[in-house]
């Protein structure tokens, strides 16, 4: 048995603004999604006003799914960006989830919305993806990577699945670039979402949670250099509703 010796300590990362230990916060982080699964969709739509269906429009623009074209969508969820790329021409879609819970909404709205082909859903870690190398022609991630512990774990593991000439696309949480509209945003943030989450989804601690790890996620120019140090190329970002959101994308070169 490997018996830890006395000074030596566990290596920490954050959920939120806590300090938890690495190994925990996969389970915490799963637990928060469990939680909010059944009301999750719903929550999204008052939380943001419906502006997350802009952005994914947005994203899903950006991305110009094309025939023949396998997406693996990591952190997917109920399937909002998989449902959007099979509707805009793509054919095939394998969502990834570490929650079985999300996956499980997901697949009842592909059956309630007729999506009958062209879907796969896969429970697996965005850090050690259960997929071959080299499989994928294209690589989204939404919402998703605020969440995973070693964020560059995650952007290695999305180079490794992905074709030579794949393309990666992350739509996320950024930094807001509009200085008064910054000081506004935090209230919401802070106030607003988590009443909204003890009303609606009967947690407002997953919805602090959601607040804090937005504030600790890395800002737009800093992400484009980790996805240059996991060897993607050619990364660069636009902002969304002034920074709120933001879209990564690089290629598999
Ligand atoms: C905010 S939801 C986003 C869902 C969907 N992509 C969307 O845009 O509506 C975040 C998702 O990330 C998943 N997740 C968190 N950590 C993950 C990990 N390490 N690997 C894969 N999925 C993860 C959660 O289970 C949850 O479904």
């Amino acid at each position: 048995m490997y018996v830890s010796p006395m000074n030596e300590r566990p290596q920490t990362t954050h959920f939120g603004f806590q300090t938890v230990e690495e190994a925990k916060k996969a389970s915490l982080v799963r637990a928060v999604f469990d939680s909010v699964a059944p009301r999750y969709d719903l929550m999204n739509d008052l939380m943001s006003l419906g502006i997350h269906r802009l952005w994914k429009n947005a994203f899903i623009d950006a991305i110009k799914p094309r025939p023949g074209e396998h997406l693996l969508d990591v952190a997917g969820g109920t399937g909002d960006i998989a449902f959007r790329f099979l509707d805009r021409g793509g054919e095939q879609v394998t969502v990834c989830d570490i929650n079985a819970e999300m996956l499980k909404v997901g697949r009842e709205r592909a059956i309630d919305k007729g999506y009958l082909h062209g879907l796969d859903w896969v429970v697996g870690d965005a850090e050690r993806l259960p997929l071959p190398s080299a499989s994928m022609d294209a690589y989204t991630i939404a919402f998703g990577l605020r969440n995973v512990t070693h964020i560059e774990m995650a952007l290695a593991e999305a180079k490794r699945v992905l074709k030579p000439g794949g393309r990666f696309f992350c739509l996320e949480f950024s930094r807001v670039v509009l200085p008064v509209f910054d000081k506004i945003y935090d209230t919401y943030s802070f106030s607003v979402l988590p009443w909204l989450g003890s009303k609606v989804a009967g947690d407002a601690e997953a919805y602090q949670y959601l607040a804090e790890s937005i504030r600790r996620f890395p800002a737009q120019e800093e992400l484009v250099s980790m996805m240059e140090e996991a060897g993607l190329e050619q990364a660069r970002f636009r902002n969304l509703s002034g920074g709120i959101a933001a879209i990564h994308s690089a290629w598999r070169l």
